[in-house]
C-alpha cells in the first residue's frame, strides 16, 4: 500500500487548477445508461471510482472508449438489469445505477451498498421515491429488486431527516425522464452536481424544469439520445485547494471554478478573515498577516455549508486564535479525523455531533491513519502547518476522490511524495 510522506514546506504559491467533479461523474456516468446511442463525456476526472463505475457499465453491458484522457464514449445498447454485489461493494454510489436500470429496462436488481465509515448511508429515500413512481420494490437477500413495469410519474416529496439527498434525487429523476406522465419532485437535492445530471438528462431529450431549486417537474418522454457533455469542475478540490493556500498563507490562484458554486464556503472564509479575489473562474487567495479569526459552522445541504469540506477546514481552524465549533449535520459521526488531528497537537473536543477546535495549536508531523476521503485530505492540510514529516497511510481514500493530488500540490511548492509502506520508518509502521 502506498503511503504520503508530508513535510512542511512554508507558503505555496503559483496556479493550480480544478478537475471535473467525481459527484457530478458519477451519476452522469450511470444517466449514460438511460439511451441506446453513444453519449460522450468529457472532464470525467481520473479517479479509482471513476474506473469502479466504468467496471459496472461495461458489466451491464455497456460498451466504453477513451479516445484521451478525460474523455469517455460510453454506448449501452443491449443492457442488463443486475448490478452484483462483487461490483457494487466496491463503491457506494454505484447506487445510483438504480433510476437508469429501472428507466430503460422497467426492473432492476441491483446490490445494497454496504455500510461507511463515515456513518449509516441508508437508501430509504430512493425506495420510497420509486414506490411513488407505481414501482414495487422489494429487498431480498442484499439484493433491491424492482419491478417498474406499472411506473408512471406522480408527485414525491423526497426529504428525510436531514433534508434533500443527493444520490436520491439522482436516481427518481433518471427513473421518471422514461417514465409515463409528469412527476412533481419536492426537496429535490439541489447541489451543483444535481444541477449538472439535469442538464446532461436535458441534453439527451429529457423534460426537467425548476433545475437548480428544490421543486423539479419532469415530463416522461418516449426516448432518450446521445449528447456530448463536459462535467462540471469539481467544487470540493477547489475548496480543499483554497484551504491548502490558507493554512500555508500562500498566494495562490485557484482556476477552472465558478466561485458561486462555493457561496457559503467562501463566505466563512471570507468571515475568518481571508483575503481573496474572486474572479469569473477562479479563487485567488493571498497571504495575510497576523491571525485568521475562529468560526460556528453547520453542515447542511446545499446551498448551506457542505460536509465534504467539512474535515479541512477543521484542520484550518486549528492555526486560528480562538475557539471554532463545527457542526456535522448531515453524517454525525464524520470525524475519524480529529482522534488523528489530536495526534499531531490539535486542540479539539467533541460534544455531540460538534467539534470545538481551541486555536492556534503549534502542529507536528506524525504517523497518523486516513479514514475517509475528506478526513484524508484533512490530514494532508494539516501536515502543511506542521513542523517535520507527518506519514498518512491509506491514502487510497484519496485516490477514489482527488486526481493527482500530490502531483497538483507539488505544483505549487508543496513537499507530498508517494511511497511505499515499506519505505516508511519501520518503527512508524501500526502493528
Ligand atoms: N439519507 C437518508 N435516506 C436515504 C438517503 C440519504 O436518510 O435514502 C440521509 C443520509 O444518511 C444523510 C443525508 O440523507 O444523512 C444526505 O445523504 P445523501 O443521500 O445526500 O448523500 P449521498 O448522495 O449518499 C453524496 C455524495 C457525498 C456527500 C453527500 C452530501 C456522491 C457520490 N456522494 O452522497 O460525497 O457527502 O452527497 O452532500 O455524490 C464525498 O465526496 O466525500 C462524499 C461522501
Amino acid at each position: 500500500m502506498d503511503v504520503f510522506k508530508v513535510s512542511g514546506n512554508g507558503p505555496l504559491n503559483g496556479e493550480i487548477k480544478v478537475g471535473g467533479a467525481k459527484n457530478a461523474a458519477l451519476p452522469i456516468l450511470a444517466a449514460t445508461l438511460l439511451t441506446d446511442e453513444t453519449v460522450v463525456l468529457k472532464n470525467v476526472p481520473d479517479l479509482s471510482d471513476m474506473r469502479f463505475m466504468i467496471e459496472i457499465l461495461q458489466h451491464v453491458g455497456a460498451e466504453t472508449v477513451q479516445p484521451e484522457p478525460g474523455t469517455w464514449e460510453i454506448t449501452a445498447k443491449e443492457i442488463t438489469h443486475i448490478a452484483p454485489y462483487e461490483l457494487v461493494r466496491k463503491m457506494r454510489a454505484s447506487v445510483c445505477l438504480l433510476g437508469p436500470l429501472v428507466a430503460r429496462m422497467r426492473k432492476a436488481e441491483v446490490s445494497i451498498p454496504g455500510g461507511c465509515v463515515i456513518g449509516p448511508r441508508p437508501i430509504d429515500l430512493h425506495i420510497k421515491g420509486l414506490q411513488k413512481l407505481n414501482c414495487q420494490v422489494d429487498i431480498a437477500n442484499g439484493y433491491v429488486h424492482v419491478d417498474a413495469s406499472e411506473i408512471k410519474g406522480g408527485p414525491i416529496f423526497l426529504g428525510g431527516r436531514s433534508g434533500s439527498t443527493v444520490t436520491g434525487t439522482a436516481n427518481i429523476v433518471m427513473a421518471a425522464v422514461l417514465a409515463p406522465g409528469s412527476t412533481r419532485l419536492e426537496c429535490a437535492a439541489c447541489e451543483p452536481e444535481v444541477v449538472d445530471l439535469c442538464n446532461l438528462l436535458v441534453k439527451m431529450g429529457a423534460q426537467i424544469d425548476g433545475i437548480g431549486s428544490p421543486e423539479l417537474t419532469i415530463t416522461g418522454v418516449d426516448k432518450l439520445h446521445g449528447c456530448e457533455h463536459s462535467v462540471i469542475a469539481d467544487r470540493i478540490e477547489a475548496g480543499t485547494f483554497v484551504i491548502a493556500a490558507a493554512i500555508t498563507r500562500g498566494d495562490v490562484t485557484v482556476k477552472g471554478i465558478a466561485p458561486k458554486l462555493l457561496s457559503a464556503f467562501l463566505d466563512k472564509l471570507e468571515e475568518a478573515g481571508l483575503p481573496m479575489e474572486l474572479g469569473d473562474d477562479t479563487i485567488r487567495v493571498l497571504p495575510y498577516e497576523g491571525s485568521l479569526k475562529p468560526v460556528d459552522v453547520i453542515t447542511l445541504p446545499h446551498p448551506g455549508y457542505p460536509t465534504d469540506l467539512q474535515a479541512q477546514l477543521g484542520a484550518l481552524m486549528t492555526q486560528t486564535d480562538g475557539i471554532s465549533i463545527i457542526t456535522e449535520r448531515i453524517y454525525p459521526n464524520r470525524f475519524m479525523h480529529v482522534p488523528e488531528l489530536q495526534r499531531m497537537g490539535a486542540n479539539i473536543a467533541m460534544e455531540g455531533p460538534s467539534a470545538i477546535i481551541k486555536g492556534a495549536s503549534k502542529l507536528s508531523g506524525a504517523p497518523v491513519m486516513a479514514s475517509d476521503l475528506r478526513a484524508s485530505a484533512a490530514l494532508i492540510l494539516a501536515a502543511f502547518a506542521a513542523t517535520g514529516d507527518t506519514w498518512i497511510q491509506r491514502i487510497y481514500h484519496l485516490d477514489r476522490g482527488y486526481e493527482r493530488f500530490e502531483q497538483k500540490l507539488t505544483g505549487i511548492g508543496a513537499k507530498i511524495e508517494r511511497l511505499h509502506e515499506r519505505e516508511m520508518p519501520k518503527e512508524l509502521l501500526e502493528e
